[in-house]
């Protein structure tokens, strides 16, 4: 809306730091969710995955050669070289890869930083319980049951007093349904999130969820009011571009834009 004295418009929409605040941290790592929760983000965007000895650890990827230096902690006749999926690591073993090294965080202050499980990431937010993390199980068809890990995780943070708005989603819409099932018989009740565009037609076969994460790409107006009136908030990934940010948000109508760059959002809502 713009201001009855004609100002600048006043935006409104959730800043979702994705993979943390990852144009300026190694992605998925604790600095960058870090730096998520510090430059105000509400929510704080993390991939899930399930280690060898089954705790739950924060990777995008399903292997492990883009983001950590395992090609170098490997020897050459251990088979896992050719093949680094996370699933194959025991947690102990991705405490020890350097997560923070790569790309353009290569000698950066970030090498050090490890493969964080999902309890070290929910511990950065003790501090701070009006901030939330969206949490994408990734790829759980190749970690079968992990979504009553992620429950017992959860119930046992609600259990001990934290009360963060977190919420759940993913690609596949089985698992989410799973988790959903799984989250109210513990008495749980986190927003479930689907990534991916849901036909309108089948808005009510999901009734059970309550977002809808598109690709930015594909939204329309039309689209959006339709979920909205389904009962969906709508969140499309991933957006780094402020004028795609005020299209969105103005013209688009979502609610939330989840991006590298939550620095950047804040200033399309709150410009100078
Ligand atoms: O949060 C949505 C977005 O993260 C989905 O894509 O590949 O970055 O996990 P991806
Ligand atoms: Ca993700």
């Amino acid at each position: 809306p713009v201001a009855a004295d004609g100002s600048e418009p006043v935006r409104d929409a959730t800043v979702i730091a994705h993979r943390g605040a990852s144009a300026y941290a190694p992605e998925n790592t604790l600095p960058a969710v870090d730096l998520g929760i510090d430059m105000g983000a509400p929510l704080v965007e993390i991939d899930i995955q399930l280690s060898a000895d089954r705790e739950i650890v924060v990777l995008h990827d399903t292997t492990l050669g883009r983001t950590t230096d395992v090609e170098e902690n490997l020897l050459a006749v251990d088979p896992r070289q050719l093949y680094p999926h996370v699933a194959f690591f025991h947690s102990a073993e991705l405490a020890e890869l350097d997560a923070g090294c790569w790309g353009r965080f290569a000698d950066s202050q970030y090498c050090g930083t490890h493969v964080p499980t999902l309890a070290e990431t929910l511990d950065l937010f003790t501090e701070h319980p009006e901030v939330g993390l969206l949490i994408e199980v990734k790829s759980p068809a190749e970690h079968p049951g992990i979504e009553p890990l992620l429950v017992a995780e959860l119930q046992a943070r609600v259990a001990a007093g934290e009360t963060n708005p977190h919420v759940v989603q993913s690609f596949d819409w089985q698992s989410m349904q799973r988790f959903d099932v799984l989250q109210q018989d513990a008495g749980l009740d986190y927003p479930v999130g689907l990534l991916g565009t849901v036909n309108e037609a089948d808005f009510g076969t999901y009734a059970w969820a309550e977002q809808v994460n598109p690709n930015h790409g594909s939204l329309t107006t039309e689209y959006v009011a339709a979920a909205y009136a389904a009962g969906f908030s709508v969140n499309p990934y991933t957006v780094n571009d402020a004028c795609r940010m005020v299209a969105l948000i103005d013209d688009i109508g979502v609610d939330g834009v989840i991006t590298d760059r939550p620095d950047l959002m804040q200033r399309v809502l709150a410009p100078d």
